[in-house]
């Protein structure tokens, strides 16, 4: 379980060995990667990555470890992945859409109603067969490699004004998405006027009330205080985006060829332990929103929105790489149906 009971000591006293909290210090690392995430230290992913650096460090006799840097101290996403392109950024989690603008047939998992269930996505998001040639379509032209895919939460939507039960409800409300096209058209056949941007500034925008809403999960909303500025969140259930732990093609080439055997040995547990976490920190954040006040509902026209999203599936789905890609899904979902 992800304990977590806040308290994250910047206890980098300069002692080695085990820190404060009884987790490795791995700041004595000969080579120490910088890894950028854009939400707070308790989140499953901040977690999980604090466990990859350690193993890491312990696995590689102290030659790597990893330092997470939570809040978007690096930077929004769009900004950071540049970075990791160049190599002063090595490692990072970045919202799947993001990628689109380097490659489109990242598009596939960001469409709408797209996966049946979390597990169907990590099957998929799991399958070398599948997302082998997607993975590593960025090395060429990017110098970045996705290294694995992970559960970003289930989306709904969120707002201000009231709950949204039928599309109506969404109708002309001003609604923030990860910044892509397929985000935007999604957002916009819901009903919604779409406004895409990073993260960090979606708080204040809906505070100012230039939003009226955003779109995301239940641990988004709570642990990054959007509930407090807009506190109707209803279950539309319209997405689950992944997201992708990136590193930079030169520093894992780099690598002697044992160190990244023994790196790449690591990822699927971190990629679980990612994937259980999710569940489990969206329970737990709705709890806390609710108690803080916000209102949940779940009598949503789910059928409406799916309809009204069905030609944005329909019309991204156009090429023979995608067309794969949707089959795998579609044999996922039936084999891990709800
Ligand atoms: C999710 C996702 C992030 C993404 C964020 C967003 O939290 O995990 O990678 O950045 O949504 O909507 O910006």
């Amino acid at each position: 379980a992800c304990g977590g009971s806040g308290g994250s000591a910047s206890g980098s006293e300069g002692e080695t060995g085990a820190a404060a909290d009884g987790a490795v210090d791995v700041s004595d690392a000969e080579t120490l990667w910088k890894l950028a995430f854009n939400q707070t230290d308790q989140h499953p992913q901040y977690l999980a990555a604090e466990q990859l650096g350690e193993d890491l460090y312990e696995a590689t006799d102290g030659r790597y470890a990893i330092e997470v840097y939570p809040n978007e101290e690096l930077g929004t996403q769009s900004d950071v992945v540049q970075n990791l392109s160049d190599g002063s950024v090595e490692m990072m989690f970045i919202g799947a859409p993001v990628l689109e603008s380097f490659n489109e047939d990242f598009i596939v998992f960001n469409l709408p109603y797209m996966f049946a269930t979390e597990e169907a996505q990590a099957a998929v998001l799991g399958d070398e067969a599948v997302v082998g040639e997607l993975y590593s379509s960025l090395e060429d032209s990017k110098n970045i490699s996705v290294l694995a895919g992970v559960s970003g939460g289930v989306r709904s939507v969120y707002n201000s004004k009231h709950p949204i039960v039928e599309p109506e409800d969404l109708d002309g409300l001003k609604i923030r998405v990860q910044q892509s096209d397929s985000q935007v058209a999604m957002i916009e056949a819901m009903g919604a006027v779409a406004s895409p941007m990073g993260q960090g500034e979606v708080y204040s925008a809906l505070q100012t009330g230039a939003l009226d809403g955003a779109e995301n999960n239940e641990t988004v909303f709570e642990a990054l205080k959007h509930n407090e500025v807009s506190s109707y969140y209803s279950y539309t259930r319209h997405l689950m985006v992944p997201d992708y732990l990136l590193i930079n093609s030169d520093i894992l080439g780099g690598m002697s060829d044992e160190d990244r055997e023994a790196f790449l040995e690591l990822v699927p547990g971190a990629v679980e332990s990612v994937n259980e976490g999710m569940k489990e920190y969206a329970q737990s954040s709705r709890t806390a929103a609710e108690s803080a006040g916000a209102e949940f509902n779940d009598d949503v026209n789910v059928d409406a929105f799916r309809e009204l999203v069905a030609p944005v599936v329909e019309g991204a789905i156009n090429n023979d790489v995608r067309e794969a890609l949707f089959e795998a899904v579609q044999a996922a979902n039936e084999a891990n149906a709800g």
